[in-house]
């Protein structure tokens, strides 16, 4: 498994996307399509993005019966895409069927990654609006050891969890972490933030980074300093 940054192209329609990518000319990194721009421009965009040579994480967030999750996940193994996800709390069994959905007739299949808690979710908010009263940590903690069970590659997680989740599931288990920022950049509205130099200490396999690239003055620069810290390169 290689360890990589993972750029999220949290844009509203494809002439964005495509003004965005063209500044890096030859290079291709990994990319992130999440749910805005999948549901503004449909499958097209995966596969256009595809052709032009990056990996793709394609950040959907599957959350229903096994058996939908099963067909919707068959359905999206066609776009080819290099990693995918679900939630946890869809139970071992969802993602077991989003497994079997995902694999293709060759044996081969994307990274299925779950989401644990969002990281939006606070101890409170679990408590007074999903009832569960445990500590946070404890339950990202036994939603990754689910994960592990029903067979998945890893989890989304904060960079501060990833040393915790590599300790319980083992170093394979992949962890793969947004909240990152430049020592001397925006936080924005994220919470919980570590520099991508710190996530790669604290064992994070993959980062996720937005705005710090997407919205910088000179986004091929920011990208750059971003794969030399993680990366070291
Ligand atoms: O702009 P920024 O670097 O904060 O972007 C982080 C990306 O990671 C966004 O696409 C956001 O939706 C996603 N993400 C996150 N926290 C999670 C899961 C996904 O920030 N727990």
């Amino acid at each position: 498994m290689n360890r990589d940054v993972i750029v999220a192209l949290d844009f509203d329609s494809k002439e964005k996307v495509f003004a965005f990518l063209d500044k890096f000319e030859g290079r291709k990194p990994f990319v992130k399509i999440g749910m805005e721009l999948y549901y503004a421009e449909g499958p097209e965009i995966v596969k256009e993005i595809k052709r032009r040579g990056h990996k793709i994480f394609l950040d959907l967030k599957l959350h229903d019966i096994p058996n939908t999750v099963k067909k919707a996940m068959a359905v999206l193994s066609a776009l080819d895409v290099d990693m995918t996800n679900l939630h946890a709390s869809g139970t071992v069994r969802m993602m077991q069927g989003a497994l079997e959905g995902l694999t293709r007739a060759d044996g081969t299949r994307p990274m299925l990654i779950a989401v644990t808690q969002l990281t939006s979710t606070d101890q409170e908010s679990m408590e007074k609006d999903l009832w569960i009263e445990k500590p946070l940590d404890e339950v990202v903690m036994h939603y990754a050891e689910n994960a592990k069970v029903a067979g998945l590659d890893g989890v989304v997680c904060s960079p501060l969890e990833a040393g915790k989740v590599h300790g319980v599931c083992g170093d394979n288990f992949v962890t793969v972490t947004p909240g990152v920022r430049f020592a001397d950049g925006d936080i924005g509205d994220q919470k919980r933030v570590t520099t991508p130099a710190k996530a790669r200490e604290l064992g994070s396999d993959f980062i996720v980074v937005g705005r710090p690239i997407t919205a910088a003055e000179d986004p091929v620069a920011a990208y750059n300093r971003c794969v030399k810290e993680f990366l070291g390169e």
